[in-house]
């Protein structure tokens, strides 16, 4: 392998820009040619690319976002789409990719790997943490520590006004966000898309936090729980309910995608952006570099992408006694 190409898709997350810098040098350091590839499949198709050399990505890792862009591109969901890009990549001299974002970034490189017999590497950098095989995704520790901060803020005006909070967080798929701020920021309820835990069980445990004294209440809601009401019909139910409650309804939105990576995401960005050139010197294929116990190690993509979700019931269990 003489030259790689790397991209950033799908949701941005923070900590993509370390995750970058970090194959850009690895490449510098193995003597490869690296391109940069904008605004991910899409400038793949479109032929956007830029050679990067070591300095080209300096004083990035401390920023959010992605300077490469990021995009989901409808086009490369068709065969045409991706044979534009397969012959932009070998007009370029590109022979291998990588491709950092999540299940939908890994689930485009490997039809495209499996079509073109083309070498894609995965590192999974989304703020849900979504992606089996791997401890911890990019972006996931800076997101869960921005999501405390607000619930923190919105904890002083809540128990100043004696008011009960419903506060949505990221996460159409996966809990984690959810029930991890919620454990770390000391919600009384967490909502997560992982289980129906019911109307009538969220409101008989609001009105037994009621009973032992409670004055203001936070409940965090994962935008894809399942209760199968949104945040803010949750509210009036909540309100119709336990009437004596003042409630608001707080959205938090892509603050949680913003912002400067915190330390861990940067370590962990530049390890797996390390691991994924080893990985492709040592010819490793069909992969995705994640973590497990501090090291890198090889997951087929195959099981970064329909792998088993990480959801961690003990988390509930502690959630549930820490807030009684
Ligand atoms: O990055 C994943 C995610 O944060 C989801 O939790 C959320 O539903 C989605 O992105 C929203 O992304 P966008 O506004 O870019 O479509």
């Amino acid at each position: 392998i003489k030259r790689i190409g790397v991209l950033t898709s799908g949701g941005d997350a923070p900590g993509m820009n370390a995750a970058i810098r970090a194959v850009v040098r690895c490449c510098a350091f193995q003597n490869i040619e690296c391109v940069g590839i904008y605004r991910g499949y899409q400038g793949l198709i479109e032929d956007d690319f830029e050679e990067l050399n070591a300095r080209s990505v300096r004083n990035v890792i401390s920023r959010g976002g992605t300077f490469l862009k990021s995009a989901r591109s409808k086009e490369f969901m068709t065969k045409e789409g991706r044979e534009k890009a397969f012959v932009n990549l070998k007009n370029a001299g590109i022979d291998a990719l990588v491709v950092i974002g999540g299940d939908g970034t890994f689930t485009g490189g490997l039809i495209f790997e499996n079509e073109f017999d083309f070498p894609v590497i995965g590192i999974p950098a989304t703020i849900d943490n979504d992606i089996s095989g791997t401890d911890f995704t990019i972006g996931y520790d800076t997101a869960l520590n921005t999501v405390v901060e607000a619930i923190d803020k919105i904890r002083d005006t809540a128990s100043s006004h004696n008011r009960l909070f419903l506060i949505e967080v990221m996460g159409r798929d996966a809990g984690d966000i959810a029930l991890n701020s919620g454990i770390g920021a000391g919600a009384e309820e967490i909502l997560i898309p992982e289980e129906n835990m019911g109307v009538d069980r969220l409101l008989e445990s609001l009105k037994r936090s009621r009973k032992s004294g409670k004055t203001s209440s936070i409940i965090v809601v994962a935008e894809g729980d399942k209760s199968g009401k949104n945040i803010f019909e949750l509210a009036e139910i909540i309100e119709e309910n336990l009437g004596d409650y003042e409630i608001r309804v707080s959205v938090l939105g892509h603050i949680q995608r913003g912002g400067s990576p915190s330390c861990y995401d940067r370590v962990l960005a530049s390890k797996l952006g390390v691991g994924a050139v080893d990985a492709l010197l040592r010819g490793e294929r069909k992969i995705m570099v994640g973590i497990h116990h501090q090291q890198v190690v090889s997951v087929p993509l195959e099981t970064a992408i329909k792998g088993e979700a990480k959801f961690d019931k003990n988390l509930r269990r502690v959630a549930d006694i820490t807030s009684v």
